[in-house]
Parts: C-alpha cells; sequence; structure tokens
C-alpha cells in the first residue's frame, strides 16, 4: 500500500460531517485518474483511498502532491481491497470495460457482471455500511447485480445503493443551452429511467422552456444517444470519461453534503424505487432528495407530455429486462 501518512484513529460511517472517507473502484482508469483528482481537490474529503487491479500506486503518488487535505492511499490487486474500503463512507466504482463503436451497453455485461459481483462481495466484507456509487455499465444491470450481492448477504440497504446517471442530467443541460443559445449552468432537466439509449427519458416539458416538436425530438435523440457521440469520437479509445469524472464528482460532493446534515440537494439517480413499480420496474432514477441516511424523498415522475408517455411506454420493457438480466446473473453466479 502507498500512504502519503500514518493514520492514528478509524472513522465511522456517521463521522461524515468530520470529513469523510471515499473510495474509488477502478482509480487507474479513464474515468478514474480525473474523478480521483476532482475528489482530491474537495475539502470535505479527508480520506481518498484508490483501488484498482493495476496502476493505483502512481496515481495516489501523483495526487498525494497536491496541497489539498485529503491524505491519498493507493491500493493494488485483490488482497489489498479491504484496506481500501474499510472505513469508507462513500465507495465510487468506475471499473469495468468501456464501450467501442459499434457496441451496446448492454454488450459489457460479460465482462463487467463478474467484475461489479466481486466488488460488492468485498463491499459486504470490508465496508458493508458505506454508500455505493455505480459508474460502471450498464448500470441498468450492474445496480441490480450490486444490490443482489448484498441481499444475499444479508446487508441490502435501498438507501446506500446509486446507479450514477448524473452525466445524462448535464448533457441535457449542456445540449439544451445550446439549442436555445443560453446558459447551460442555469438549465436543469429532470432526465429519468436507466442510463441507456431509449432507457433515457429527458422531460423537456417539465424545464418551463418552450421547444418545437422538432427541436423536443432531436434533443430528446442527442441526450438519449450522447455516450454514442463519445465512443464514436473517440474512436475505439473509450468512452466519456471526463465529462463522466466531472458528473461522478459532482454526486458525490452532493452526496457528501447530504451526509454530513445539508438538506434539500436533489439529483437524479438510478435507486430501488417505487415511482415505476406498477409497470414492473424495481429500478428507476428519479430526481432524490439526498439525506443523511443516503436516499431521502424519491421524487415522482410529475406530469409527463403525450410524446414523453411514449417514451415511458417504450422504456419500461428494456428497463425490465436489463435489470432481470443482473438479477438473474446473481442467482446463477
Ligand atoms: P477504463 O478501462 O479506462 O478504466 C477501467 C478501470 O477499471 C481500469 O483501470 C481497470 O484496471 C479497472 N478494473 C477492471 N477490473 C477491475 C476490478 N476487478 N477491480 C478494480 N478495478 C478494476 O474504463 P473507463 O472509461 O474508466 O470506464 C469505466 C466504466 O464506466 C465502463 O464500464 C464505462 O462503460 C462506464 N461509464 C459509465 C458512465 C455512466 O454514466 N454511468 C459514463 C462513462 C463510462
Ligand atoms: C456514457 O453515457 O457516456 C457512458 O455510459 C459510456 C457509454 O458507453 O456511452
Amino acid at each position: 500500500m502507498y500512504a502519503t501518512r500514518m493514520f492514528t484513529r478509524g472513522f465511522a460511517s456517521s463521522a461524515v460531517s468530520r470529513g469523510a472517507k471515499v473510495a474509488v473502484v477502478g482509480a487507474g482508469g479513464g474515468i478514474g485518474q480525473p474523478l480521483s483528482l476532482l475528489l482530491k481537490l474537495n475539502p470535505a474529503v479527508e480520506r481518498l483511498a484508490l483501488y484498482d487491479i493495476v496502476g493505483t500506486p502512481g496515481v495516489a503518488a501523483d495526487l498525494s502532491h497536491i496541497n489539498t487535505k485529503a491524505v491519498v492511499t493507493g491500493h493494488k490487486g485483490q488482497e489489498q481491497i479491504g484496506e481500501a474500503l474499510k472505513d469508507s463512507n462513500i465507495i465510487v466504482i468506475p471499473a469495468g470495460v468501456p464501450r467501442k463503436p459499434g457496441m451496446t451497453r448492454q454488450d459489457l455485461f460479460n465482462t463487467n457482471a463478474g467484475i461489479v459481483r466481486d466488488i460488492a462481495e468485498a463491499t459486504v466484507k470490508y465496508a458493508p455500511k458505506a454508500h455505493v456509487l455505480i459508474i460502471s455499465n450498464p448500470v441498468n444491470s450492474t445496480v441490480p447485480i450490486f444490490a443482489e450481492v448484498l441481499k444475499r448477504n444479508g446487508v441490502f440497504d435501498p438507501k446506500r445503493v446509486f446507479g450514477v446517471t448524473t452525466l445524462d442530467v448535464v448533457r441535457a443541460s449542456t445540449f439544451v443551452g445550446q439549442v436555445k443559445n443560453s446558459d447551460p449552468t442555469k438549465i436543469n432537466v429532470h432526465v429519468v429511467g436507466g442510463h441507456s439509449g431509449v432507457t433515457i427519458l429527458p422531460l423537456l416539458s417539465q424545464t418551463g422552456i418552450k421547444f418545437t416538436q422538432e427541436e423536443i425530438e432531436a434533443l430528446t435523440k442527442r441526450i438519449q444517444f450522447g455516450g454514442d457521440e463519445v465512443v464514436k469520437a473517440k474512436d475505439g479509445a473509450g468512452s466519456a470519461t471526463l465529462s463522466m469524472a466531472q458528473a461522478g464528482a459532482r454526486f458525490t460532493n452532493s452526496l457528501l453534503r447530504a451526509l454530513g446534515g445539508e438538506k434539500g440537494i436533489v439529483e437524479p439517480t438510478f435507486v430501488y424505487s417505487d415511482v415505476a413499480r406498477k409497470d414492473g420496474v424495481e429500478w428507476f432514477s428519479t430526481n432524490v432528495e439526498l439525506s443523511t441516511d443516503g436516499v431521502g424523498k424519491i421524487h415522482p415522475l410529475g406530469s409527463l407530455s403525450d410524446y414523453e408517455q411514449t417514451l415511458y411506454k417504450a422504456a419500461v420493457p428494456e428497463l425490465i429486462k436489463n435489470i432481470e438480466a443482473g438479477v438473474s446473473f446473481v442467482a446463477k453466479n
């Protein structure tokens, strides 16, 4: 293990207001490195543990020279995952393979399902009370996989498992800002559903902005398939990493603030939810008010236009299929 200084005391998961421990799993990767950089700059982070199967000692040594409070430790290989996860308030997981052109996120299932299951097993063993933020694709399946492992070990708490869908919201603000020639930081789009293609539902009718039907259809398609734009432009070198790092750091920071007692912090995230349960969907992203427990109040869908209702109907069977794939993977493995 690489450590910048020795610790003399431990922190329980309730000690967030005094400074949190955040672990990044997959910290040596395209998302992991810039995400770890952004977390190192966050004054709410007291300990930052970087875990990967390769490369983490170097990344940790590099980041540790930045003069911010967070003490960075690097952990490499299965035998060091325990020390990385132990005492974590938050574990952020961008571990696994990214897409290449021509692939769907679901095509990553065969490789990433096993990776996420193993990280879940380690979480059960070393940090069962941590809040877990899953970035690894396909999110619609990896989140249920993680939860099923926690369930079969009797430590599942639906308030502590999050699929990170923040990038869809970040993209939606950017793309709407471009079309309307306005400041994207002031634009908030409620993006609901899941995190792939037709399961991503931007509710543009709730923005209060006037769009033509042509704009709505073009924007919806661009938000649903924004990830493909980056995969195509990177031409075989992977998918979104820098924008994802920013989105992941934003979500982690929002959760840290809420765990520290701040009220009124709302982020869309893919959680165990009643919102679409009447249609058979157990995991669904809507705006969620974060709390000292993690998930606080889960917001409803709100009103949908006729067009958005059609999108919702298309998303439901795909979501059910993706979630079921995750559940049955754990049942068989
Ligand atoms: P990458 O290949 O650059 O990095 C992945 C890292 O995971 C590598 O360093 C690798 O060594 C590590 N890894 C592999 N197996 C591991 C294990 N068992 N334990 C710990 N680490 C392990 O990929 P990337 O571009 O950083 O993308 C990572 C994942 O994030 C992909 O699945 C990608 O599809 C997904 N992603 C999700 C979103 C989202 O919005 N949720 C956005 C972008 C990318
Ligand atoms: C994204 O939305 O950019 C990520 O899910 C990565 C991908 O495969 O598109």
